[in-house]
């Protein structure tokens, strides 16, 4: 079997409605992992690009959050509607959709080499 292209993760982490961090379950991160599980495979990406939905990614607050590898471009506030503008623009033409990516300097939980 060939080694997929890409993953994206979508997180679909749960929690209950009284935990003052949200979740991406509450969202929608399941129906935004259904679709890119579908749109992917309608548009020929079955076995080159592997959808995967995720525990929490540690970016509670940015949710639905969204990380592409192998080149770590993570994404926030995705909905639905921004699944076929991902899929055209980065994962077919390799441009990120900007208006969408977390800055690496926003990104919670970091912890630098060495400290
Ligand atoms: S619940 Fe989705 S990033 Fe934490």
């Amino acid at each position: 079997m060939a080694k997929f292209e890409r993953h994206i993760f979508i997180c679909v982490n749960e929690r209950p409605g009284t935990d003052a961090r949200g979740s991406c379950s509450a969202k929608a991160g399941a129906e935004v992992a259904a679709a890119f599980k579908r749109k992917l495979y309608e548009a020929g990406y079955k076995r080159i690009v592997r959808p995967n939905k995720a525990g929490c990614l540690d970016q509670c607050a940015r949710g639905v959050v969204v990380v592409v590898y192998p080149e770590s471009v993570w994404y926030g506030g995705v909905t639905v509607d921004d699944v076929d503008e991902i899929i055209e623009s980065h994962i077919r033409c390799g441009n990120p959709v900007q208006r969408l990516v977390i800055p690496d300097e926003q990104l919670t939980g970091l912890v630098p080499p060495g400290s």
